[in-house]
């Protein structure tokens, strides 16, 4: 039987298992997707043996993605960039690694925010908070869809910073204090933070004020958990377009699948409410 994993430490609150559980059911697929949690110290030889242990493939989460980088045979183009993997597979005997995390996000606004990258939307520009992994891919993906100018503020200043000389043009980074009237044209804001996440310090709190932004800006919390965080329910009482975290984590799911099982998957409303179910939230 087909089997495949999730691994990073911990890895006892990943989704993942039921998403591809659903699919495994959905499509009639004799296979299996089981958490494996592995420490840091033995990650490498994980990555390497896999195969013994009966595995086709797995995603692979915090705090492995970079080492798994190092540690795959080939990577592909998007996992270059990032030098961070999340999808791990074999082909022609070979192990290789993708990076999904981006895909996922643009799949999400492409499904529940059309228009998102439309040409005027593209030159008025995004204005990404958080400067972390989630934030890279998050960057990387609006530069690949075309967008002109890509913002970066983080509490700490020197992160975003380095983000920018990673990426280079159309980035820049700022200090959230000085966000002004052009960051406020964004045609896009997301959070890529954990601010506003349940159970954290400052979960009911607002990485930044929407006071001033333009009111057809799409405002995207990569958050999930609450599914309307306190950022999502500003936006809303404001009457701007919102985008919850949830379709990131269903879209990046696909291209493994795919990969592992040979069916490419759908990201259905009946999926979507299996997963809010679960989270306790009503779809
Ligand atoms: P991930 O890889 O999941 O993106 P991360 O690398 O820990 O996680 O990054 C978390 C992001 O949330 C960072 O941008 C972090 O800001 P700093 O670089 O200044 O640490 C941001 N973040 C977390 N807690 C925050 C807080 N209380 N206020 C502002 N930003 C916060």
């Amino acid at each position: 039987m087909a089997r495949a994993f999730v691994t990073g430490w911990p890895v006892g609150h990943s989704r993942s298992p039921l998403v591809h559980k659903y699919w495994l059911q959905k499509y009639g697929i004799e296979g299996d997707y089981l958490r494996h949690p592995c420490k840091v110290e033995d990650f490498d030889s994980f990555i390497e043996s896999f195969q013994d242990d009966g595995f086709i493939g797995g995603n692979v989460t915090l705090p492995h993605k970079e080492t798994a980088f190092s540690n795959v045979q080939k990577a592909d183009s998007t996992a270059k960039r990032l030098g961070a993997v999340n999808t791990v597979w074999i082909e022609n005997d070979t192990i290789m690694g993708g990076n999904t995390d981006g895909y996922g996000f643009s799949a999400n606004l492409d499904e529940f925010a059309n228009g998102w990258s439309d040409e005027k939307r593209l030159k008025r520009g995004a204005l990404v908070l958080g400067a972390g992994g989630a934030s890279r891919a998050i960057i990387d993906a609006l530069m690949q869809r075309g967008f002109k100018k890509i913002t970066i503020a983080n509490r700490t200043l020197p992160r975003s910073v380095e983000l920018r000389d990673m990426f280079g043009e159309p980035c820049c980074s700022i200090a959230y204090k000085d966000i002004g009237e052009i960051e406020k044209n964004a045609s896009i804001i997301i959070n890529t933070t954990s601010i506003g996440m349940v159970g954290t310090e400052l979960e009911d709190a607002t990485p930044l004020s929407l006071n001033g932004f333009n009111s057809d800006t799409i405002v995207h919390d990569i958050v999930y958990t609450p599914l309307i965080t306190p950022f999502l329910h500003e936006a809303k009482t404001r009457g701007m377009k919102t985008v919850d975290g949830l379709g990131m984590l269903l879209h990046q799911a696909v291209p493994g699948f795919e990969k592992w099982f040979g069916v490419r998957p759908e990201v259905t409303p009946e999926l979507r409410a299996v997963l809010l179910a679960d989270l306790g939230e009503v779809s």
